[in-house]
């Protein structure tokens, strides 16, 4: 009797023992749980040292998992366009490895370009292969701030001036990272559109640009990608630093949108406390604290959330519930990444990826010009092409600032143009103007050595002479990666061409008529002879299959079929943020006096002519369009609406069209662009053929962002459907009405 007791009291004190002590049964580990379940018990388990220790880097690019919990450490990497190489600890500069070079895919503006949403998710799964075989579980990227300004350092990286095209287009690069177990961290949150004084600037913006053209994207990046985490951005809205700013992340970002994900902050964008504690910041990167030198040993002790945030909470001067809802947080991004045993391994350099990112450029590169259809060049029947220009040659993805890629390879026109032609056509080369002859970032080197002491003279006359005699001539130019060009840090000081090429190119023209200009650039430029030249095809930083992409085009493999993602002004003051702002603003205020008045929107309320049209985009093939129809005449706002249009490739080749839907709404109580683009369908179409494209949309088409409300409306009134083959190539239009 006596040892049955003891054995059942063995028994009991065992159980209780586990159950109330550490050793519980680790619910965090247990996948079959729910995510908040195990969010719950990690939680429970933490220290605040170790809870401190989450919200904050420990290197350059990572943060701090719980070693005694086995929850692993952060690596967060750069960037939209590619995995960045390794750095050392506490480095920018990279580490030496063998085996971190990458695929480089195109710039975001050649995928917004593409119009086509296949591409997005294409670009998105490739890319998040790469970062999650290279271990890398948050992604710093895609970058979605609108394009107010031509001169801005970092449009490449971005995808364009309209709100809706961003949205759609970044939905899809999300859930295709995301799929690989890797999460995206969507940026520059919010109103990063310049950078001029990016760390200090203050931006004054209505509420109806900002919710109308300025968050759509990170909205759709959030309700319908579901990010797992969104980066803020070093300016500062209403006073305050958008890495701890009540109103866009406390307010707009987690309550009105409902975010759950983690706010990482950009690197160097911490400045207070106080401010990251109750302000919405989970992640502090990249702080310089306060009397401490750039990369001192302890300074990620010193970080605004490290030990000052511990001795706040020692002192009992702060609590722990926001410290609480930080950890939540980055353990949930924890069981979606790091802790997720069931995301695939993803590969790294290949072949697959190099040819995704040839896709994605095909689909992106724009033909802006091709009178008397000189292209594409029939290298049957041509003997000599001379190539000019240094873009022919300059290495692109190294370069540009944190965007700034190891490529284990880089294929660029010249030697594109001569894997296609191969002995048939001579390929002749005159460097034609000398820009930016330095060739590494980071410690990374492109390798090429583009030095060239020659005078612009002695290389004018060079290229004139070379292209004389060639039966086509391409010039290759635009802008690059350097500063004040295309690159991140800095803006471009003008909205023309750099190095004297206006003059190379009007010199060209002059030699040659079957020249083809090819503009690298991920801005619009000024294009003051724009008459003289015959063709001209907007080629974006391509990545590592560039002149691959480039030559396929030229040559006709393949039929272009990008368009804008945003306008290009004839002139500078042509461009809204120009004609009505102090563009980038002075004494740290940058007000955004133009409003909801954006790219398009202001050629349209002004009647301006755009040198080249957002949406704009010509094919080696022509396109017909019917009538567009409405199902009914008038809705409700619970109701749907779908218009239909046909489509017919009248030329002789296949080709694709973006076909663009645009909203009018006739008489508002507010000011509202003339037209505002709801939806855009890209159709492959083959010579002859005939297809139909609906769109459907609902009030949400309708509505605009009242202000004093504070909510959007869709008021009862006339509207119109406006089908364009751009947003000034208008093919048909229907009225209709909300009643
Ligand atoms: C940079 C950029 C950001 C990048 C981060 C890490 O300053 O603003 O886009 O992801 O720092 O390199």
């Amino acid at each position: 009797m006596f040892r049955k007791i003891k054995t059942i009291a063995i028994l009991l004190f065992g159980i209780s023992y586990s159950v109330f002590s550490q050793e519980k049964i680790a619910i965090y580990l247990d996948d079959t749980k729910t995510i908040s379940e195990r969010v719950e018990d990690a939680l429970s388990r933490m220290t605040v040292e170790e809870k401190i220790a989450m919200c904050h880097a420990q290197s350059k690019f990572s943060s701090a998992g719980v070693p005694r919990l086995g929850i692993p450490e952060f690596w967060m990497s750069d960037g939209p366009h590619g995995i960045r190489p390794e750095v050392l600890w506490d480095e920018w500069s990279q580490a030496g490895w063998t085996n971190d070079s990458c695929i480089a895919f195109p710039a975001l503006t050649c995928l917004a370009a593409s119009w086509n949403k296949d591409m997005a998710l294409l670009y998105g799964k490739s890319i998040g292969e790469e970062a999650r075989y290279r271990n890398k579980n948050v992604l710093l990227g895609p970058g979605v701030n609108i394009y107010r300004s031509p001169l801005n350092g970092r449009n490449f990286e971005y995808m364009g001036e309209d709100p809706y095209l961003s949205s759609k287009m970044v939905v899809p690069y999300i859930q295709g990272v995301q799929q690989n177990g890797v999460s995206t961290c969507v940026k520059h949150f919010a109103l990063n559109n310049q950078e001029t004084d990016r760390f200090g600037v203050n931006v004054n913006v209505d509420d109806r640009a900002l919710y109308e053209i300025y968050l759509p994207a990170f909205k759709a990046a959030v309700q319908e990608g579901k990010t797992g985490a969104i980066m803020g951005s070093y300016n500062l809205y209403k006073g305050q630093h958008c890495c701890h700013n009540q109103y866009l992340l406390n307010d707009i970002l987690r309550k009105e949108w409902g975010f759950e994900g983690v706010v990482v902050s950009d690197w160097g964008g911490v400045h207070n406390t106080r401010e990251a504690i109750f302000n919405g910041l989970d992640i502090e990167f990249g702080t310089w604290t306060d009397g401490l030198t750039m990369g001192a040993t302890n300074t990620y002790d010193s970080y605004y959330l490290a030990k000052p945030y511990l001795n706040l909470i020692k002192k009992g001067e702060v609590g722990t519930k926001e410290l609480d809802e930080k950890v939540r947080r980055i353990l949930r991004l924890a069981f979606l990444t790091t802790m997720n045993k069931n995301k695939p391994f993803g590969s790294f350099g290949t072949q697959e990826h190099a040819l995704a990112g040839r896709k994605i450029a095909e689909d992106g590169i724009v033909l802006l010009q091709n009178k008397n259809n000189i292209l594409p060049i029939d290298l049957s029947k041509v003997k000599k092409i001379a190539v000019i220009g240094e873009n022919a040659i300059k290495m692109m993805t190294v370069g540009g600032g944190s965007s700034s890629l190891k490529a284990k390879y880089e294929i660029n026109l010249l030697e594109g143009l001569k894997n296609r032609a191969g002995k048939q056509t001579e390929i002749t080369f005159a460097r034609g103007y000398v820009g930016d002859a330095s060739g590494s970032l980071d410690g990374v080197n492109t390798g090429q050595n583009l030095s060239d002491n020659r005078s612009a003279d002695v290389l004018l006359a060079e290229a004139c002479t070379v292209a004389k005699n060639a039966d086509y001539v391409i010039f290759v130019g635009g802008l690059n990666k350097s500063e004040h060009q295309d690159c991140e840090g800095n803006d471009r000081l003008t909205l023309n061409l750099p190095y004297n090429q206006d003059k190379l190119i009007s010199e060209l023209a002059k030699v040659n008529k079957n020249l083809v200009v090819v503009n690298i650039s991920g801005n619009a430029v000024a294009m003051p002879w724009v008459n003289e030249v015959p063709a001209i095809l907007q080629g974006w930083y391509l990545g590592t299959e560039s002149g691959n992409a480039l030559a396929a085009v030229l040559v006709g493999d393949v039929n272009p079929s990008g368009k804008l993602p945003f306008s290009f002004p004839v002139k500078l003051e042509d461009n809204s943020a120009h004609a009505l702002g102090e563009f980038p603003g002075k004494n740290g205020q940058e007000t955004y006096n133009e409003g909801i008045f954006v790219g398009y929107r202001w050629h349209d309320k002004k009647n301006i002519k755009p040198l080249f049209s957002f949406g704009y985009g010509l094919s080696y093939t022509t396109f017909e369009y019917g009538k567009v129809t409405a199902e009914k005449k008038e809705i409700t706002s619970s109701d749907k609406i779908t218009f239909t249009v046909t489509v017919k490739n009248t030329g002789k080749r296949e080709g694709s069209e973006i076909v663009q839907l645009y909203i009018s709404d006739l008489k508002s109580s507010l000011p509202r662009p003339v037209k505002e683009l709801k939806g855009f369908e890209k159709v492959s179409l083959k010579a002859g053929e005939t297809k139909t494209i609906s769109f459907t949309i609902d009030k949400a088409a309708l509505s605009f962002f009242d202000d004093k409300k504070h909510e959007w409306v869709a008021e009862p009134g006339d509207f119109e459907a406006l089908i364009g083959a751009s947003s000034t190539e208008i093919k048909s239009k229907i009225g209709f009405t909300l009643k």
